[in-house]
């Protein structure tokens, strides 16, 4: 708690879902948060914030000999994975040259302070796994082109930490899910959405026997706290991690406790079964979590089902009727 006062912090990326949780984070335990972002505030940035683009390389380095932090959290991105494969080179331009800018921009700051990078489960690729996914398992190709570009950042910033003998450190997360996360194609949002009309989940891309996880935004935050707690710390410094929810799950069954958990949460009754409209996919993926709980003394602790209905109560009384 008493780490992060008068600490100062630059988070990149602040307007997005995770950014907003992690701003909100750092302020509550007593750091200057200064919030950099292409789109407005949105929901409930409560910190300093400055308007800009990672592709402006100039207006990143103003910013940071403006602004000389403690330590620097990079999640801007086009995170969509659908948005990837209609707008292939604008995402490679915002994860992967936007990413090399702030590498860039840090390395020739004045102050040159700690990275912590959001990357991704999606560096691993399209995988069927049967086993826990590890840090040290290769990037594979994927169907998708938000995945590449998510492994070069990935690879880029640790290459610079390599190259530099820079303190920046890559946090690889699997869906995260909780209050103010606007993106519907995901699937927490998508499927409170169509509760909040009365309608099952939809599952469209597969059969939903697919393998996947789920993290809490507040058990992402407290795991990027913990990152830049100890970035220089050599077995963190240069370093990846997994995290996620630790629990490998079925996409339809999913679908189905996110429903369960909107109904218990606002006393509908949503029909539970999700409608399935894809074909057998043969897909698994959830992280092995271990070197995170060894170095850092981080596992997720909010339960799935709560942290679901806690989530519904929100998107209903915030976001009203979403018809
Ligand atoms: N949410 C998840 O489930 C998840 C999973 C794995 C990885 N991640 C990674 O975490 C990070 C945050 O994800 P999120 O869910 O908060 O996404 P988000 O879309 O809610 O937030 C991303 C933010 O980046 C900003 N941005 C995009 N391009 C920019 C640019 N060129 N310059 C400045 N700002 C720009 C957007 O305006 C937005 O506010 C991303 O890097 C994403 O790849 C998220």
């Amino acid at each position: 708690m008493f780490w992060w006062k008068h600490k100062r912090a630059l988070v990149i990326g602040a307007s997005g879902f995770c950014g907003t949780h992690l701003c909100e984070a750092l302020h509550q335990k007593g750091a200057h948060v200064i919030a950099f972002d292409r789109a407005e505030p949105n929901w409930k940035l409560r910190v300093p914030f400055e308007r800009g683009d990672i592709l402006d390389f100039s207006a990143l380095r103003l910013l940071l000999e403006r602004h000389p932090v403690d330590v620097v959290f990079h999640l801007a991105a086009q995170p969509i994975v659908s948005t990837s494969i209609i707008l292939p080179l604008e995402t490679m331009q915002t994860n992967v040259v936007g990413t090399f800018n702030v590498c860039e921009a840090i390395r020739l700051s004045s102050t040159r302070p700690p990275l912590v990078f959001a990357s991704s489960g999606a560096f691993y690729g399209a995988t069927n796994a049967t086993e826990a996914i590890g840090e040290d398992d290769p990037a594979q190709e994927a169907a998708n082109i938000y995945a590449p570009t998510k492994a070069a950042a990935d690879l880029a910033v640790r290459s610079y930490a390599k190259t530099y003998g820079l303190p920046f450190a890559v946090c690889r997360w699997m869906n995260t899910y909780g209050e103010g996360d606007l993106n519907w194609s995901r699937v927490v949002p998508a499927t409170f959405r169509r509760a909040n009309v009365g309608l099952p989940g939809l599952i469209a891309a597969t059969d939903g026997t697919n393998v996947l996880e789920l993290l809490h935004v507040r058990d992402m935050v407290e795991a990027y706290l913990r990152v830049a707690e100890n970035i220089e710390r050599p077995k963190v410094k240069g370093e990846a991690f997994n995290f996620g929810g630790g629990e490998p799950l079925v996409l339809k069954d999913v679908v189905e406790r996110i429903t369960r958990a909107w109904n218990e949460a606002t006393g509908q009754d949503v029909p539970e079964t999700p409608e399935i409209l894809g074909g057998r996919v043969q897909s698994a993926k959830y992280l092995d979590i271990a070197k995170a709980k060894r170095v850092l003394g981080w596992e997720p602790k909010i339960d799935l089902d709560e942290g679901l209905r806690h989530a519904a109560q929100w998107y209903q009384a915030e976001m009203g009727p979403l018809k």
